[in-house]
């Protein structure tokens, strides 16, 4: 039994993929274009497990699909890859398009004409998982309850349109053609391998060099955060026993401001690294000019998953951040990696 992964490369596609390798006698094939985003450091402990395989290439690129699908015959593709981040999306929206809806797109439709020529018994097995994101359901007030499946979609920028559009194209293909999909979306992610440009990362990089932490508009922005590995379980359980055609919310319920994340990243670091002085790296927190169309909140109601798939978070914010400061302190090679030239533009560009 095989299971293609695309995106496996990036933050959370690299988790899945380990920790499906722990849990999993089953192979796994990893698809992955390797953009900025992509990185086979991330896969280091895998490379030479026999039940491990990296191709690279593109979601979109209909040569290659067809062949991967007929090659590999997987019983199930489970897709991460995409564009992910949100400030990147407002600088220039093409490449989300590109891979976020187009990719999205031909994928499917390559998966669709594999899965029609299946015999009937693995037609019946196969799976297509799609990995998305709280952010198709737009904005919460302070007072509003969290996203339920049932909540309708209003993305406010542009990752998070081109997400809305990838699951209306998942969903379509099931109704229209019946096309075995399930549908996750999710909350904030954290935890190892996740790169530099996001909010975590970014500032525990960022403390370690002195250097500020760039806090957007007002920093009162509530994310619910969940621990990358918590995430990779839910899709696991969603894999083996979803409803097809169903979409399962997963969140940690674990509703933060940004600012909060600061503090506690900055106290955790001032317990276990601490840096010039008496001073705490607290002193390093700036605000900064916000996101334009800046998502004020987020939170998820997980009670689908947790009532009808058994899924629960095993790690508490707490736990979690503390969990991934030690990692990042402990992993200051693949950092150094990952954040060289094109990283430095970047961040020239986004925090200038
Ligand atoms: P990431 O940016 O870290 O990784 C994306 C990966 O996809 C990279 O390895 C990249 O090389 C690959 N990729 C990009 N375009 C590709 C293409 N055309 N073909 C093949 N591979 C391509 O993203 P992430 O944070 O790991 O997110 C993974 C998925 O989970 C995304 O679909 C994202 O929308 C979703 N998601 C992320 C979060 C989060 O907090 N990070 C939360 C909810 C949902
Ligand atoms: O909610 C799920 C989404 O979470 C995923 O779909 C996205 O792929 C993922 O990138 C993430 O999006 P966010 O925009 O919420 O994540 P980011 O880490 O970019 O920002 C988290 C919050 O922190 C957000 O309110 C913006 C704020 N922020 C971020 C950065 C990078 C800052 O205040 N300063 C920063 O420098």
């Amino acid at each position: 039994m095989t299971i293609l992964v695309t995106g496996g490369a990036g933050f959370i596609g690299a988790n899945f993929i380990i920790d499906w390798l722990q849990t999993r006698n089953e192979v796994v094939v990893n698809l992955d274009k390797l953009t900025y985003a992509g990185n086979l450091r991330n896969l280091t402990s895998v490379e030479d497990n026999q039940n491990y395989a990296f191709i690279q290439g593109d979601i979109g690129d209909s040569a290659l699909i067809p062949k991967l699908l007929a090659e590999y015959k997987p019983r199930a593709v489970i897709n991460f890859a995409a564009e992910s981040h949100v400030d990147r999306s407002i600088h220039c929206a093409e490449d989300f398009i590109g891979t976020n809806v187009v990719g999205v797109y031909r994928l499917l439709n390559n998966i669709l004409s594999h899965w029609s020529e299946l015999p009937e018994t693995e037609k019946a097995g196969f799976r297509f998982l799609h990995v998305s994101t709280d952010e198709v359901y737009g904005a919460l007030e302070p007072d509003e309850p969290a996203f339920t499946e049932d909540n309708s979609y209003k993305p406010n920028n542009p990752y998070s349109a081109s997400k809305a559009a990838s699951d209306h194209l998942v969903r379509a293909f099931h109704h229209t053609y019946g096309l075995p999909v399930l549908t996750t979306n999710c909350s904030n992610n954290y935890g190892p391998f996740q790169f530099p440009e996001k909010l975590i990362p970014l500032f525990i990089h960022n403390a370690l060099a002195q250097k500020s932490l760039p806090l957007y508009g007002d920093g009162r922005q509530v994310r619910d955060w969940l621990y990358v590995r918590d995430h990779c379980a839910a899709i696991r359980q969603v894999l083996e026993a979803g409803e097809v055609g169903e979409v399962y919310n997963i969140g940690g319920n674990n509703e933060k401001t940004n600012l909060e994340i600061a503090n506690m990243l900055c106290e955790i670091l001032d317990e276990i690294r601490p840096g010039n002085g008496a001073e705490s790296y607290k002193s390093l927190i700036t605000l900064v000019k916000d996101r334009p169309g800046h998502d004020r909140r987020y939170a998820m109601d997980s009670s689908r998953i947790q009532r009808d798939l058994g899924w629960r978070a095993s790690e508490t914010v707490e736990s979690g951040i503390r969990k991934t400061v030690s990692w990042y302190l402990e992993n200051q090679d693949w950092v150094a990696a990952t954040t060289g030239g094109d990283y430095h533009n970047w961040v020239r560009k986004q925090y200038r």
